[in-house]
C-alpha cells in the first residue's frame, strides 16, 4: 500500500546520492532546517526546503499530511544484516558465555548454529513467518524501513526453503510495515550430517541449494572462518553464487584474521560483514573495490569482543553501514538505538557517519541505493521522524528509542504513543 503524504514543517537531515557514501564523505549529510517532503504513491517527489518546493506539485495530488513540529526526519533505517526467521532460542548459551566459554567452544561441542538448526528443522514457514513478524514490529518502531533477513537454520534443502518462504511471506504481505531483503546462507555452519566433509557439503550447496533458490533470494552470504568454511570453500562457493546471479555478500574476519574482507574485495561482493579482526591490507582491498564494510557493535558487545575499526575504514575512503545482526545466538538483539551509541562512544563515529551508516550505506550494502536510503527525488517514501528537533540526541539518549513516526512508503506505520 503507497500514499500520498506531505510532511511539513521538518528539519531534514540526509545523506545524499544513489550509491554508498565513502571516506569523508559519509559525513557529509544535508539539512534543510524548514524542510517539505512530498511523497507521491510511495515515492519522494521532492525532499529539501519548504521555498523551493514547486507550488504545483502541492496542487497535483490529495494527501495526507504529517506536521513533524520542526522535529528532525531522516531516511528510513537499514537494518542491512540479520538472521530473523528461525526456531527456538539459546539462553542458556548466553548464561555459559556469561561464566566464561567461547562463541566458538559451543559451536565445537554442537551448540551454537547447530542447535537453533535442529529448532528449525521442526517449524512450518507459517510458524516461523509469525514469530519473525513479532521483530519487525520492534524494528519498525525504531524506525527500521528495510531489512534484510537471512535463512542459514536449516542446512538441508527444505528447511532452507521454509525459511525463504517465510521471510517470502513478510515481505509479500499488502500491509508490510518494512521492505524485506533475503539472503541465502546455507554456509552458516557445516551440519552434523557433513561433518568433516566440508568441501562436499559445498559441493551440494553449489548443485543443489543454490540453483534452487535463484528466484527467492537475492544475496548468497557464507560465514568465512576458520574451523567453519576458509578461504578456497567460500571462495568456490561464492564464485559460483554469482555465477548463478545472486549478489554477494561474506561474514568475514569475525573470530579471526583470515583474509575473509581480501576475499570480499576479490569477488566484488556487496559487503563485507562483522571485521571485529580485519587485516590492514583487507581494509585497504575493500577501500579500493568499494565493498561496503558492514559492522555490527551489537555482536561485538555481546560476545565482548572488541568493537571493528570503524576509523580505518573511512579514513581509508572506504564505506562504512551498521547492522544489528539480529540472531538467537551471538546477539539477540535488534536495538537501534544500542548500535548508535556503540558506534558514537566506542567506534568513534560521529552521528553524521553513523547516520549515513545505517541508511544510504546499508542500502548500498543490499545494492539498493538507487531507491533506497536518503530523503530526496526518486527514493521510497521511508521516513523516521524523531522526538528532538536536534541529530545530537541520537547518541545522548543512550540506548532509548527516539524515534516519533515511522513512514514506509508514504504510509504510518508506526506512531509513538504521544
Ligand atoms: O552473524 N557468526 C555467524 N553467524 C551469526 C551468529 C549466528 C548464531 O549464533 O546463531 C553472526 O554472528
Ligand atoms: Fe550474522
Amino acid at each position: 500500500m503507497k500514499q500520498n503524504r506531505i510532511i511539513r514543517n521538518v528539519h531534514i537531515v540526509t545523506p545524499l546520492g544513489n550509491e554508498a557514501r565513502r571516506g569523508a564523505d559519509m559525513a557529509k549529510v544535508a539539512h534543510f532546517e524548514k524542510g517539505i517532503i512530498v511523497i507521491v504513491d510511495g515515492m519522494i517527489e521532492f525532499a529539501g526546503d519548504e521555498k523551493d518546493c514547486p507550488a504545483e506539485l502541492l496542487a497535483l495530488h490529495t494527501y495526507e499530511y504529517t506536521d513533524a513540529g520542526g522535529r528532525v526526519a531522516i531516511p528510513g533505517i537499514v537494518d542491512s544484516h540479520t538472521h530473523l526467521v528461525f526456531g527456538g532460542y539459546r539462553p542458556d548459551e548466553f548464561s555459559w558465555r556469561l561464566k566464561g566459554d567461547t562463541y566458538m567452544s559451543i559451536m565445537e561441542r554442537g551448540g551454537g548454529i547447530q542447535s537453533t538448526v535442529n529448532a528449525t528443522r521442526g517449524c512450518t514457514a507459517e510458524y516461523m513467518a509469525e514469530k519473525a513478524d513479532w521483530f519487525l514490529r520492534r524494528m519498525s518502531e525504531m524506525g527500521v524501513t528495510t531489512v534484510e533477513a537471512k535463512s542459514g537454520y536449516g542446512l538441508d534443502l527444505a528447511t532452507e526453503r521454509r525459511q525463504l518462504e517465510a521471510i517470502r511471506m513478510l515481505a509479500e504481505r499488502e500491509d508490510a510495515a518494512l521492505n524485506i531483503v533475503s539472503t541465502f546462507l546455507g554456509a552458516h555452519a557445516v551440519p552434523t550430517e557433513y561433518k568433516g566433509r566440508t568441501a562436499e557439503y559445498v559441493d551440494f550447496l553449489i548443485a543443489e541449494m543454490l540453483p534452487e533458490f535463484r528466484g527467492l533470494a537475492r544475496c548468497c552470504d557464507v560465514f568465512c572462518e576458520k574451523n567453519v568454511f576458509e578461504i578456497e570453500d567460500s571462495r568456490r562457493l561464492l564464485k559460483a553464487a554469482r555465477e548463478q546471479g545472486y549478489a554477494l555478500k561474506l561474514h568475514a574476519d569475525e573470530i579471526v584474521t583470515l583474509g575473509g574482507a581480501e576475499l570480499a574485495a576479490e569477488l566484488g561482493a556487496l559487503s563485507a560483514d562483522h571485521l571485529l579482526h580485519v587485516s590492514d591490507e583487507g581494509v585497504k582491498r575493500m577501500a579500493e573495490a568499494g565493498v561496503v564494510a558492514t559492522l555490527l557493535p551489537l555482536t561485538a558487545f555481546a560476545l565482548k569482543e572488541p568493537y571493528a575499526p570503524a576509523r580505518k575504514f573511512i579514513e581509508a575512503g572506504g564505506a562504512v553501514a551498521l547492522a544489528t545482526d539480529l540472531n538467537p545466538g551471538s546477539c539477540f538483539s535488534g536495538s537501534i538505538p544500542l548500535t548508535i551509541a556503540l558506534a558514537c562512544i566506542y567506534m568513534q563515529m560521529t552521528i553524521e557517519e553513523t547516520i549515513t551508516a545505517l541508511t544510504l550505506n546499508g542500502a548500498a550494502a543490499l545494492g539498493m541505493a538507487a531507491d533506497t536510503g536518503s530523503l530526496e527525488r526518486g527514493k521510497r517514501g521511508d521516513v523516521a521522524i524523531l522526538e528532538f528537533d536536534n541529530i545530537n540526541y541520537l547518541p545522548y539518549y543512550v540506548g532509548m528509542n527516539c524515534v516519533a513516526t515511522t513512514i514506509h512508503d508514504g504510509r504510518v506505520v508506526w506512531q509513538a504513543p504521544q
